[in-house]
Order: C-alpha cells, then sequence, then structure tokens
C-alpha cells in the first residue's frame, strides 16, 4: 500500500525539536553513542517510525533503518540509503546529525512503496568520536566492515570498550545480537545509493545566499595523540633554564599546529582539541601532558605533507626543551570525492526547480565517506548554517531553509527510486 504520510515545514521542524530534547546536562545537545540519551532517542525514533507507517529495525552496533514493512530485513534488495547520524559531540547543536536522521525517516515514510528502489531511512549509531576514537564506527558497522577485533580494541575514556557498551545497549532493547566470525556486523539491507542531508557547519552558502550545496568532495583529517614526557619538579625553586615543562612545550606544538595551517593557507586547518598536563597543580611543574592534535585538507598529498610536518616541528619543540614525546595517529580519513553522477544530477533538479545552489566541499567528516569509499555512489546535500556555526549549541538554520533542503532531497530520491537508481 502506498504511503498517505505528508511531511510539511511544520512536520520536519516538530520532529527535529522532538528528537533535541534528548540530551544530558549542560547546554545545547550531548548525546554520546548508546549513553541514557542517545537510548531514549533511539527508542523515541523507532516509535514516530511506526506512527509513520514505517518498520524499525536496529543492527547489532545499534544503528536504525526505517523501512516498509514489507521490506524484510536480512534479504538481498538493492535498496536507496537517506539518513545521518544519531550521536553528537559534547554541547553540540540540535541539527548537526539530526537533520539528516529525521528526514530520512520522513523521506521513506513519503516515498514508501513509492518505486522500484525501496528507500530506507537510516541513522547511524556514531559519528563523532566523542565517546570512542573509531573511524566512523557507525557507518562501518552498517556497511558491514567493521571487525569483531575492534570490539574489545575500541575503549572510551573510563576504559569501557565498544563490546561492553553494546551488551548494555542490547540489554535496553537498542541493538540486536552480534553475529559469529571476524566480520560481525551483519548489515540487514544493501545501499545501491546513499544520500546524506547535514547542515553546511560553514559560513560558504550563507555568505553566498545560496540554499542548497551539492557536497562533491569531503576532506580528509589526521588526528594524532602526543603524549609528552618531561620532569615534574617544584614550580617555585626550578630555576626557568633547568626545567623540562611539557605544558609549555605543548603550548609551542599547539601553536606549531596553526603556523603548519596558515602557512599553507585555506583550506588548510588545524586545531588542538585537548591538552591534559600532569599532575596538575598549581605547584608542580607538568612532568607529562597529552595533546590532542587535528589537521584537515581536501586535498591527500597536502593533508599526509602536512601532518608529516607538524609532527616534524613537534619533534624539533620536544627537542630542544628536553621533553620526549611519541606522537600516535588516533584517527583519520582520507580525503573523499562523492559520486560526480550524482552530483551532476542533483546540480541540474537545483537548476530546474530554480534554487540558489553551488556545488562544494566539506570541510567537515561525515558518514558519507564511508559509503563512497566502499563504492556506494553517495552525494550529500547541504543547507546554510548561521553564522557558519557548528559543534555549538549556538547551531541554527531556520525552519525554511531546513525544508527547502528536504523537499530537494526528497524529489532526489524520488527520482532515484523511481528510476532503480544505477
Ligand atoms: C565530524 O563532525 C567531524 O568532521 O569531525
Ligand atoms: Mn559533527
Ligand atoms: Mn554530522
Amino acid at each position: 500500500m502506498p504511503s498517505v504520510v505528508e511531511v510539511t515545514e511544520r512536520t520536519l521542524t516538530e520532529t527535529l525539536e522532538g528528537l533535541a530534547r534528548f540530551t544530558g546536562n549542560g547546554p545545547g545537545v550531548t548525546r554520546i553513542v548508546y549513553d541514557a540519551a542517545w537510548r531514549d532517542a533511539h527508542r523515541w525514533l523507532r516509535e514516530r517510525a511506526a506512527t509513520l507507517g514505517l518498520a524499525a529495525t536496529f543492527d547489532a552496533a545499534g544503528n536504525l533503518y526505517f523501512h516498509d514493512p514489507a521490506l524484510a530485513p536480512g534479504g538481498d534488495a538493492r535498496t536507496l540509503f537517506v539518513g545521518s547520524h544519531l550521536d553528537s559531540v559534547v554541547h553540540g547543536g540540535r541539527y548537526d546529525g539530526a537533520y539528516g536522521a529525521v528526514s530520512g525517516m520522513l523521506i521513506a515514510a513519503e516515498l514508501r512503496g513509492a518505486g522500484k528502489l525501496p528507500v530506507v531511512g537510516f541513522v547511524t549509531c556514531e559519528e563523532e568520536e566523542s565517546r570512542f576514537r573509531a573511524h566512523l564506527m557507525g557507518a562501518r558497522s552498517m556497511l558491514g566492515t567493521a571487525k569483531a577485533a575492534e570490539l574489545d580494541q575500541v575503549v572510551d575514556a573510563a576504559g569501557v570498550s565498544w563490546r561492553a557498551a553494546l551488551a548494555e545497549a542490547r540489554a535496553a532493547g537498542c541493538a540486536a545480537p552480534l553475529g559469529a566470525g571476524e566480520q560481525p556486523f551483519r548489515p540487514p539491507f544493501r545501499p545501491a545509493t546513499m544520500l546524506e542531508l547535514h547542515i553546511e557547519q560553514g559560513p560558504v552558502l550563507e555568505r553566498e545566499g545560496g540554499a542548497i550545496g551539492i557536497v562533491e568532495h569531503i576532506a580528509g583529517y589526521r588526528r594524532l595523540v602526543a603524549r609528552l614526557r618531561g620532569e615534574a619538579r617544584h614550580s617555585g625553586t626550578t630555576p626557568m633554564g633547568e626545567r623540562r615543562d611539557t605544558l609549555a612545550a605543548s603550548a609551542e606544538m599547539i601553536l606549531a599546529a596553526e603556523a603548519v595551517a596558515t602557512e599553507l593557507g585555506a583550506p588548510a586547518v588545524a586545531t588542538a582539541g585537548n591538552v591534559r598536563p600532569g599532575p596538575g597543580l598549581f605547584n608542580v611543574i607538568p612532568g607529562e601532558c597529552e595533546l590532542w592534535l587535528e589537521v584537515r585538507h581536501p586535498g591527500a598529498a597536502a593533508l599526509d605533507a602536512m601532518a608529516l610536518e607538524l609532527g616534524r616541528r613537534c619533534r624539533a619543540i620536544a627537542a630542544r626543551r628536553g621533553v620526549e614525546v611519541t606522537l600516535d595517529r588516533a584517527s583519520g580519513e582520507d580525503p573523499t570525492p562523492l559520486s560526480g553522477a550524482l552530483a551532476t544530477e542533483a546540480t541540474k533538479l537545483a537548476a530546474e526547480f530554480a534554487i540558489a545552489h553551488r556545488r562544494m566541499t566539506s570541510g567537515a567528516g561525515h558518514d558519507a565517506m564511508e559509503f563512497a569509499r566502499a563504492g556506494v555512489p553517495t552525494l550529500m546535500v547541504f543547507v546554510p548554517s548561521r553564522g557558519g556555526i557548528s559543534h555549538s549549541p549556538e547551531e541554527f538554520t531556520a525552519a525554511p531553509a531546513l525544508y527547502t533542503g528536504y523537499r530537494f532531497t526528497r524529489e532526489l530520491a524520488r527520482r532515484l527510486a523511481e528510476r532503480g537508481a544505477a
């Protein structure tokens, strides 16, 4: 039976507002994979899906799939995936991930039974690396490529493994049992094409007055954890020339990261997101320090050059200050091209609808990277972010702009589904 669901601007914003209620303490949205807010959101989305005439299936990682009840999980059918992620950064916004996740569910409801290619709304369990540093574990488990060994290797800051966290999510009714063998995540659906609708998270569309960004490329990133070891000594009695201060060395490394990006110029960016000196007292020179460094660039060669140069500068700073340093690669993603054919199709659609649009590169990482690298024709659609702000409680996109992106993506999905895509 074809769908009778009709999604208005109000349906979209009310669903987004509903999802934003599921958050931990503090400003903005904090929904970390498998935590209480995440589990409540998971349950709420499943309930919403049922009211929209959709079945909700979850897999062994807690990824969600909203689909026609007539489409059985575990079958071999090619499907059109539309969605994004459920988790957020700590004190993030209401739109990053949530907008695409909610839109995927609503588009699956509107297009249920409408074409040759069934539409599956998807929600990946994790994208932000706010709990585990595990390279897009949601998308990789959704594609079946995450490995059994990772279940024990991947641990959060409190020492809880992915396996243990999943057992808890399973007990709460938010994840299915793991499969046996080396690849324990068995995708219940097979994506023939993937669309991800997202806020831009940067200033380009707003500055140019664009309504839609058609994303043809996603910048890559390299994340390094620097561990410094110097000497913890009395802060009042140790002369300035006799110190091996790891926090002062880290400060220089932070500035070195900035310099590496500014010297290369836009679109290169570099950030030190965390610094943890020990023992962390007024009267002790920090004898150890952990520093998190990240570089991003859309070009593969430039990205590798930045990571190499930053490593070289960090080692030189450490040597000059008599501090030992180890640099471990924490995670990273290569720059990733999305589907040129889908970008062309989306560009024609935007022109046909007279929507102000541009093709663009995403500076932020996304689930779409993993799908594209797995060979799934993949496209992202952006809508403007007010002030270009994201990963902040200040993240905002007005309802009409959200709805324009929704309708555009729905129409693109409709055409792909009707055609059976390719
Ligand atoms: C995801 O938001 C990322 O780009 O880190
Ligand atoms: Mn994000
Ligand atoms: Mn996101």
